[in-house]
């Protein structure tokens, strides 16, 4: 028997060793199988201990190996065309025992040869008991991978199947089916790099009270993260959110749209691409005072001044990036959108119903540009990011003709 080959199209190899996150393994195939992956399992001796290879093979249609020395193998040569016929392996969960194999380079059954072998990237999930983890010899391990570009995915920190509770939980499925995603995105911005402002500002009034919006920063950080996926060089600018940042080349926190704009102008020079999705706040207080304004029985009235235009201020540099603006529009989207691009003088403007899309996790995008209207049905925010980046490359490239 010859290994049967991939179908073309996307092609992972989902190696399985031996930990209790093993059956989250068969609901992690189900998944890329779902979003049509093809999936090749290998797993381990100890990983059969916890899932039986008969789930996988049912799962993924294909059968599942587990021996170096496998007799229907026509040239014995498991571990060359298993990892030849892969566009990425993805060990998951990777026990500690797996994570100090690889970093040692050695190969002592199926799974660990045909990584030593392979030619293609390595992801991998580790999965274990938190002292597991923090013991120096894991962590040396795991930094051993990072230096050899294996990428690693999470842990995550939470309950134990031992009871204990801590860092070393596997990623859940659907987190890891997102990294593998990533991964297989088009790479339309490969070499540019693309600035981006995410958030809100915080505009003080005084030491512990001030103006701020509704923004999450959820588009922003979707974008930052499509842009990534893409193979931009990415520096986001944000104001102050309650996200986990994306894994940017450069992350600058700002809280006010005067730190933002001071960020920007030290950034802009180096970038192709300029992308302005943060909510900065048209007013700051005209005074913001350092000490607590004390409550009294009379009214209280705040001055308020302008704030610059960050956005304005990059596109009318004379040597200035591909200008993306954003606005988040309460009515008439299409007459202000399509104002604000002209006035701004932007090539594309995103547009959205505030109301509809602040906070949330899905929203509605209406692009303008020199061609016209063109609308991205309600989608969650990643994708949406994903569509407008891709929308963003072909656009900068005809500008670039
Ligand atoms: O004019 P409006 O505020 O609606 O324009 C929205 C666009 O301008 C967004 O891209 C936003 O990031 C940007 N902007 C800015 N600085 C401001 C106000 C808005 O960069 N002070």
């Amino acid at each position: 028997m010859t290994i049967a080959n991939f179908q073309n199209g996307r092609r992972l190899l989902l190696g399985i060793t031996g930990g209790i996150a093993a059956y989250k393994a068969a609901e992690l195939a189900r998944l890329l199988i779902q979003d049509s992956i093809e999936v090749q399992t290998v797993m381990t001796e100890s990983a059969c201990h916890f899932v039986g290879p008969t789930t996988l093979q049912a799962l993924t249609g294909k059968p599942v190996y587990t021996q170096l020395w496998d007799d229907s193998i026509n040239n014995s040569m498991a571990h060359i065309d298993l990892s030849r016929m892969a566009d990425i392996i993805l060990v998951a969960p990777a026990s500690a025992d797996f994570i100090a194999k690889i970093a040692h380079g050695l190969a002592d059954d199926l799974l660990s040869t045909l990584c030593l072998a392979r030619n293609c990237p390595l992801m991998v999930a580790p999965a274990m008991n938190r002292q597991m983890l923090e013991n120096p010899a894991t962590q040396r391990n795991l930094t051993t991978l990072q230096k050899d570009n294996i990428a690693i995915l999470g842990p995550a920190h939470g309950i134990q199947a031992c009871g204990e509770s801590g860092m070393g939980r596997m990623l859940e499925p659907h987190e890891l089916v997102e990294a593998v995603q990533n991964f297989f995105q088009p790479k339309s911005l490969q070499g540019k790099r693309v600035l981006i402002t995410a958030g809100p500002t915080f505009e003080a009034i005084d030491a512990v009270r001030g103006i701020i919006n509704l923004s999450s920063g959820k588009m922003g950080h979707a974008i930052a993260q499509a842009a990534l996926e893409a193979g931009a060089e990415v520096t986001l600018i944000s104001g102050p959110v309650c996200l986990t940042y994306p894994a940017v080349k450069k992350l600058i926190p700002v809280t006010s749209a005067n730190d933002m704009l001071a960020a920007v102008k030290n950034e802009v020079s180096f970038n192709d691409i300029f992308i302005s999705v943060a909510a900065v706040a048209d007013y700051r207080p005209a005074i913001s005072h350092t000490q607590k304004i004390k409550k009294s029985d009379n009214n209280l009235a705040l001055e308020l001044v302008p704030n610059p235009d960050i956005l304005q201020y990059v596109a009318n540099l004379p040597n200035r990036p591909f200008c993306v603006g954003f606005a988040a529009e309460t009515e008439n989207i299409d007459q202000n959108a399509e104002s604000k691009r002209r006035k701004k003088n932007l090539p594309l403007l995103v547009a959205n119903l505030a109301q509809e899309a602040m906070g949330a996790d899905d929203s509605t995008l209406l692009l303008f540009d020199d061609n016209g209207k063109h609308a991205l049905t309600k989608a969650p925010k990643i994708d949406q990011a994903r569509c407008l980046i891709k929308y963003i490359a072909t656009l900068y490239e005809q500008h670039h003709a």
